[in-house]
């Protein structure tokens, strides 16, 4: 569709931005996407601002003087017919006829002609893959956004933005493409390390129940026969040199004393408290006083849960859903723990291609903080980093992007930013995000809820998108604070009438 005409201004049109005005009764929105013929071949732009302009209203004294005199200059002049629209356009690359894309060199010649960009161009544009996953349409544009998912996955991906602008949302729809992929296009396992609980909805609904498992934080165990002495100094970072020793040697003792036999942490204490090789009594009693620390919190056990066969499965979405622990730490060991296994097995081949979501990443993989308080960030950056290999992704999604350890986040090579008003999260994401200009930046800030850019790997250009509609059902726990409200005010009114009648 035609809408408009490239014009020439002091320094446009130029290979940054360029003006043209609207045709009669045309019209177009800030972020639509339009296109002109270049010599490098179709030229794709970003309506990045429409301006009102009448040549009427231009001098401010006459204005004035016509508005003393009590009439206006419309009872005069024919002002109206003389509004007209200018759009602002910034170029963000061309494609040719043969469908290749590339960045543009040349500006559009000014007398070209402006039309609205067809979907089948902008699909092609993008980069999208009919095949992809449907994670929603381009914002002012009825094209799906398809997105390839090895472009997605193969090299990780994180969701950013303020809380309520809808990061959980859109990991759900993610989740919902994921599981309901067909088989013949190949389908990942899905394993979700859900902090508040929203992703149990999915255990819920019909669609899905079958293809969900769920593991609560109190009920995940670490078989302690699969721990590892690096573990455990992990997990008690404040242990010295000749405490994780001695404590490897009791393990290992341990270990081979069981032969193959299932034990856990009692069986080491017990242990411990026998062994004559240990002399200082402190050490001893220091090392004791860790294992049983470590015992209360009810981890550990003979066993895995969720044991591996029931980790990760191909189309299937297994949530560890910690919501039900208070304790950050413990919180990370499951992280940690969690992460190693599904490293280890993805090297080994024993489970499928996986993707690892984790919720709240910035508790995870805190940025600048020290390894006593950040156990799970060694084996989040281990995986950023060397994951890729072996197909296990990543996807971090957090309200703190400052926060957020910068080894994890440079090796998301595509982020999906929602709406972002802090400046300092804004400043930062505009420098660890690739190819975000400060018109894409400003536009971040004034993003609605469900609205994304989607920069990097999975895209071949920025695309702002609106998430589509969820099919899953929403977890209870989501409910908005009025229901909530109204819902707790039924519960005393009910408690209240039921003890009356017990009176
Ligand atoms: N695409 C969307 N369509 C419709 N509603 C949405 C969409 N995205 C988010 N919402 C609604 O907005 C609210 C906040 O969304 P969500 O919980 O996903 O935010 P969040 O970014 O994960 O927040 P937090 O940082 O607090 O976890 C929810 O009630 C959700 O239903
Ligand atoms: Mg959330």
């Amino acid at each position: 569709m035609h809408i408009g005409t490239v014009i020439s201004t002091a320094n446009t049109p130029s290979t940054e931005k360029f003006y043209f005005v609207l045709t009669e009764n045309a019209s177009v929105k800030k972020g639509q996407l339009v296109t002109v013929k270049t010599e490098e071949g179709n030229l794709i732009a970003r309506v990045s601002d429409v301006i009102k302009t009448n040549p009427y209203f231009e001098k401010a004294d006459s204005v004035r003087e016509f508005e003393r005199s009590g009439k206006s200059l419309s009872d005069l002049f024919p002002s109206e017919r003389w509004e007209y629209l200018v759009g602002e356009a910034v170029p963000l690359g061309v494609y040719n006829d043969s469908g290749e894309m590339q960045r543009s060199f040349i500006p559009p010649s000014p007398g070209e002609k402006v039309y609205l960009a067809c979907d089948e161009a902008l699909f092609k544009f993008f980069g999208l893959d009919e095949n992809g996953l449907m994670v929603g349409k381009i914002l002012h544009h009825d094209v799906p956004v398809k997105i390839n998912m090895t472009r997605l996955l193969q090299k990780h991906f994180a969701i950013l933005a303020m809380s309520g602008a809808g990061k959980s949302y859109l990991t759900t729809v993610v989740i919902e493409e994921l599981l309901d992929r067909r088989d013949e296009l190949g389908k990942v396992g899905v394993v979700v390390v859900d902090t508040h609980g929203e992703y149990v909805g999915f255990a819920e609904d019909e669609k899905y129940m079958h293809k969900t498992k769920i593991v609560r934080g109190s009920e995940f165990k670490m078989g302690v026969p699969s721990l590892s002495p690096q573990l455990f100094a992990e997990f008690i970072p404040q242990m010295s040199a000749v405490q994780k020793r001695e404590l490897a040697r009791l393990f290992a003792y341990v270990l081979e004393e069981k032969m193959g036999k299932p034990f856990d942490l009692r069986d080491l204490m017990e242990k411990l408290e026998n062994d004559r090789i240990i002399k200082k009594v402190d050490t001893r009693n220091i090392l004791y006083t860790y294992l049983s620390e470590l015992n209360s919190t009810g981890l550990f056990g003979y066993y895995d849960n969720p044991p591996l066969s029931e980790l990760s499965r191909q189309g299937e979405l297994t949530i560890i859903d910690v919501s039900d622990l208070t304790s950050l730490k413990e919180k990370q060991m499951i992280v940690s723990y969690l992460g190693r296994k599904l490293f280890e097995a993805r090297r080994m081949d024993r489970i499928p291609p996986t993707v690892f979501i984790i919720e709240e990443a910035h508790n995870y993989a805190p940025e600048g903080v020290k390894k006593e308080s950040a156990i799970s960030r060694g084996i989040i950056e281990i995986i950023a980093r060397e994951g890729r290999k072996f197909h296990l992704s990543l996807c971090l999604i957090s309200q703190r992007p400052i926060n957020l350890s910068t080894t994890a986040l440079s090796q998301c090579n595509t982020h999906i930013i929602l709406r972002v008003t802090n400046p300092y999260d804004l400043d930062h994401i505009g420098k660890t995000s690739e190819g975000i200009t400060r018109d894409v930046l400003k536009t971040i800030s004034s993003l609605q809820v469900g609205e994304a850019l989607i920069v990097g790997e999975a895209v071949n250009y920025p695309l702002f998108m609106r998430v589509r509609k969820r099919r899953s059902v929403k977890a209870e726990r989501g409910i908005p604070l009025e229901e909530a409200a109204i819902a707790y005010a039924q519960k005393r009114a009910n408690a209240s009438s039921d003890a009356k009648a017990f009176m």
